[in-house]
């Protein structure tokens, strides 16, 4: 390739059920307004899947759709999941099926409160949040693994597994390791090693081998439920955290909430051995109540894709969309609902001429996951 060659990106678009749509598009449009500026081209497949995709053909993952996008460069995910099609069902069939398929090792989640934003713990300044959660994303309880016996009497046994091995958390943690060593931070192990001892000694005695080949980066353990008081109290305590799938999925929550709702949090869904493409979403589900009505934020989207730029190595275009995204969501009310004085769509076009119009935007404060992004690609 040339220098003056475009750059291209093929990225697979999946808007999905609910508000994922509505936060993919107003996406989408600060992508074009990020290629027109950066120089670099994204070739868009949208794929057609969710709940009516799938009451039409009845189809979830399917050997075909896995070899389309396993041809692209990364996968751009809106959300999925609608009252019409039963609890679960899309859930595990698609999200989780992606997730394990393409070996999306790694959910990474940033906790960062933005300048501006209202937090509901009092007093919270963005200086003392500024973590990034590292989720095990293929294995624990979410392996679905377990049985039923007697379903349905008094005695009934319900068995569900949750399965832990060695290169799976290994991968993680040294993940992690690397990311507190970039950031010059401390990682921390949250688990639950006082009671789920088989999983615990295995996640400890990980951390503790790989530890030896990071010997600048001080290790912390916490346990889960300990967590979940430090994090809104102290999160100053923390900024790598290592955690497994289900753990990571309960905290990352809590996160959101902390940074100002579901609406702002991002995540990157990162395969680590180039087998498979990475996938990016907002944290936060379908939500099929606010659906078609403009009231989701496309924060949370919009950072995801910017999370996904950074992976492709666009990190300027990254940053730029982090830093003009952040400056709207300054300057919102709320930041979710008919509150926040913009529609979902409205959102989109403001960050989008922000970026185009070449306006100067303050750099975002702290740490930068797009940078941690680039360098641990
Ligand atoms: C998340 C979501 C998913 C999960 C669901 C929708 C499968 O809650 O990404 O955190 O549990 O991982
Ligand atoms: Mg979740």
């Amino acid at each position: 390739m040339t220098s003056s060659a475009v750059r291209v990106h093929r990225l697979a678009v999946i808007r999905g059920d609910g508000i994922g749509p509505e936060v993919i598009d107003a996406s989408l449009e600060v992508l074009a307004a990020a290629e027109s500026v950066f120089g670099f081209r994204a070739e868009l497949t949208e794929i057609s899947a969710g709940a009516r995709h799938y009451l039409a053909t009845g189809e979830l993952w399917t050997p075909a759709l896995q070899a389309q996008l396993r041809e692209h460069d990364a996968i751009l995910f809106g959300a999925m999941g609608d009252p019409v099609v039963a609890p679960g069902i899309l859930e595990r069939g698609f999200i989780l099926e992606m997730r394990r398929s393409f070996q999306q090792a790694v959910n990474l989640r940033p906790v960062k409160l933005y300048p501006g934003v209202t937090t509901p713990i009092d007093g919270l300044t963005p200086d003392r949040c500024d973590l990034v959660i590292v989720r095990e994303n293929t294995e624990g309880a979410y392996v679905g693994r377990g049985s039923t016996v007697h379903a349905g009497t008094p005695h009934a046994v319900a068995v569900q597994e949750s399965v832990n091995t060695r290169m799976g958390v290994e991968r993680v943690v040294e993940f992690a390791f690397r990311l507190a060593e970039r950031r010059g931070g401390t990682l921390t192990l949250c688990h639950k090693k006082n009671i789920l001892v088989e999983a615990g000694t295995l996640w400890q005695s990980t951390v503790d081998d790989v530890s030896a080949r990071f010997p600048t980066v001080p290790v912390d353990y916490v346990h889960v439920d300990a967590l979940c008081f430090y994090l809104p109290t102290t999160p100053e305590r923390f900024n790598v955290v290592v955690t497994d799938n289900l753990f990571g999925d309960i905290i990352t929550d809590l996160g959101a909430a902390i940074q100002g709702g579901l609406g702002v949090a991002a995540s990157a869904n990162l395969n680590l051995d180039g087998s498979g493409p990475s996938m990016f979403e907002a944290i936060h589900g379908s939500a099929p109540d606010i659906a078609g009505r403009g009231w989701a934020n496309p924060i949370g989207a919009v950072l995801s894709t910017a999370m996904c730029l950074a992976h492709l190595g666009e990190t300027d275009a990254a940053r730029a969309i982090e830093a003009a995204a952040v400056h709207v969501l300054a300057q919102l009310p709320a930041t979710a609902g008919p509150g926040m004085g913009f529609s979902t769509a409205q959102l989109g076009r403001e960050i989008a001429g922000l970026l185009t119009s070449g306006a100067p935007v303050p750099a975002v404060p702290g740490y930068s996951v797009m940078d941690d992004l680039a360098a641990l690609r």
